[in-house]
């Protein structure tokens, strides 16, 4: 906080920026003005501002990530969820039917799952993922609209009962192949999981899966979409095809995203 009359101290906005500026903060001014809103306490402020000079990802340090307009609670080590993600909710929400079940795989911090909650009403939300940390960050951000989150591999730990029932399943898996995963930036190398990143020799090992697991879940009209690499598209899609399902690739050149669907139906 700024004491008037002596200029700026360690804790004024323009003293925040200028630290977080000279750690490569590129967004400096932004970031200073969420880190002081978010901190109880000048103590409180100052580790964040440390911890963020460090090198920790502002959305751990904060506690909280925007996605889709809403803010998801992302514990440290839990995956950030990213922008090019929202294309999988637009993709998911198109033609879903009031009342859908709604299965979010590998769902980390719940994110796509609460995205989903806040733009359709009464939906039925089944999330899962294996990580303990991300499954309770998921249940504080799903479970207060009425989102059940089990922890587990894939579709393992969900209620029977839904197979033959899931309307739409959405998953954003580990689809980083595993010899990029040093290529990858800092934030994401050191402060995510292996776990949240790594998708075996081509990146498919997990929608490998989930698409051999997928028509035993799906209704009869049901959707399969998954996020991957533009370059992995093809080979998922024929991955889908395998399965039985019907093909479809889109692509937003806004978001660098592309998501590969597979429905029962045509
Ligand atoms: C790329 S992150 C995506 C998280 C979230 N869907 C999002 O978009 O923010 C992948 C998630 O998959 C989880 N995961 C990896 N392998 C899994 C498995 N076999 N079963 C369930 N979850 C798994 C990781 O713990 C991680 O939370």
């Amino acid at each position: 906080m700024a004491s008037p009359g002596r200029g700026p101290t360690p804790l004024s906005p323009t003293a925040v920026a200028s630290r977080l500026r000279a750690a490569g903060c590129v967004f400096a001014e932004d970031e200073a003005r969420l880190l002081m809103e978010g901190a109880a306490t000048p103590a409180q402020l100052e580790e964040m501002v440390e911890h963020r000079v460090q090198g920790f990802p502002l959305e751990h340090v904060l506690g909280w990530s925007e996605f889709c307009g809403v803010r998801v609670l992302v514990e440290p080590g839990v995956f950030v969820p990213r922008g090019r993600t929202e294309f999988l909710v637009d993709e998911a929400v198109r033609g879903i039917p009031a009342g859908a079940v709604v299965v979010d795989l590998c769902c980390g911090s719940g994110a796509i799952g609460a995205a989903l909650q806040a733009r359709t009403a009464g939906m039925d939300l089944h999330c899962s993922d294996l990580d303990p940390a991300a499954v309770r960050c998921a249940r504080r951000n799903v479970e207060p609209a009425g989102g059940r989150v089990y922890e587990g591999d894939l579709l393992a730990p969900l209620p029977r009962s839904l197979r033959g029932r899931v309307d739409v399943l959405v998953v954003n898996a580990p689809y980083v192949p595993t010899a990029e995963i040093a290529t990858l930036p800092r934030e994401a190398r050191l402060h995510e999981t292996r776990l949240a990143l790594d998708g075996g020799p081509d990146g498919l090992d997990i929608l490998r899966r989930v698409a051999a697991a997928a028509p035993t879940w799906l209704g009869p009209a049901g959707r399969v979409l998954a996020e991957t690499s533009e370059a992995q598209s093809p080979r998922l899609a024929a991955v889908f095809r395998a399965a039985g399902l019907q093909t479809r690739v889109s692509r937003s050149a806004e978001l660098e995203a592309t998501v590969v669907t597979g429905s029962r139906t045509a």
